[in-house]
């Protein structure tokens, strides 16, 4: 059977040292250091979770790590299927995928509010305007002091000066913004120092560029 886009997206995560695989080491040491700041525990929402490579792995390496629950929100079926038989055979009762459009935030309206949003893989594949109206709305998905890691390569025209400034604006700080040298991806964790923002379940987060 032919292999989606999106699915075969996720092979370089098993070439050594490629961008894609460093940038999991990055993501994964941020979510943990995130997970352990929490006194109760935390809750996570995955958009575009893909394979689900950085929740699963991190949990399955961290089994001490208190998690209420983790949802992982992925349209390919093929992906969510991959990941679905890794939680499996990780034994890991606390995470779920949710198979659909991560766009629509009714899916997920059940599921919020979060200790920590991962927006990981997206930020490359919409437009600017969209970018700006995810990280505006995403206060609405954390609970207070939340956190969100995002990613976004910094090829020309390096879109990450304007993404900061937009977590500023919206009411983060930067815990950190990893840009390892030789790599063309950054990883931006941000705590949530406002009071998140009413949550409404309706309306779009983005669309895709990207074939899926
Ligand atoms: C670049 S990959 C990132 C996957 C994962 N977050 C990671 O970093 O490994 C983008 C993922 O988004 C999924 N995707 C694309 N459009 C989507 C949508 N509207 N809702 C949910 N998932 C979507 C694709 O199937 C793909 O798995």
């Amino acid at each position: 059977m032919k292999r989606s886009h999106w699915e075969s997206w996720h092979d370089s995560y098993s070439v050594k040292n490629s961008d894609l695989s460093y940038r999991l080491e990055v993501v994964k040491q941020r979510l943990q250091e995130l997970i352990e700041r929490f006194e109760v525990p935390v809750r996570i929402l995955s958009l575009c979770a893909g394979q689900g490579h950085d929740v699963i792995q991190t949990l399955k390496e961290n089994p001490n790590l208190n998690i209420s629950k983790a949802l992982l929100v992925e349209l390919d079926p093929k992906n969510v299927s991959v990941g679905e038989s890794e939680i499996k055979r990780s034994g890991l009762g606390t995470v779920n995928y949710l198979e659909g459009d991560a766009a629509n935030v009714s899916l997920y309206s059940d599921f919020v509010p979060v200790e920590i949003l991962l927006l990981c893989g997206i930020f490359g594949n919409i437009s600017l305007d969209d970018i700006k109206n995810t990280l505006e709305r995403s206060s609405s998905f954390l609970a207070p002091g939340g956190f969100v890691v995002w990613t976004r390569h910094r090829k020309e025209p390096d879109a990450t000066p304007a993404i900061r400034n937009w977590c500023a604006e919206f009411g983060y700080r930067e815990i950190a913004f990893d840009t390892p040298d030789r790599h063309e991806f950054s990883v931006g964790t941000y705590e949530l120092v406002k009071a998140p923002s009413k949550f409404l379940p309706d309306g779009k987060l983005f669309q895709f560029t990207s074939s899926c």
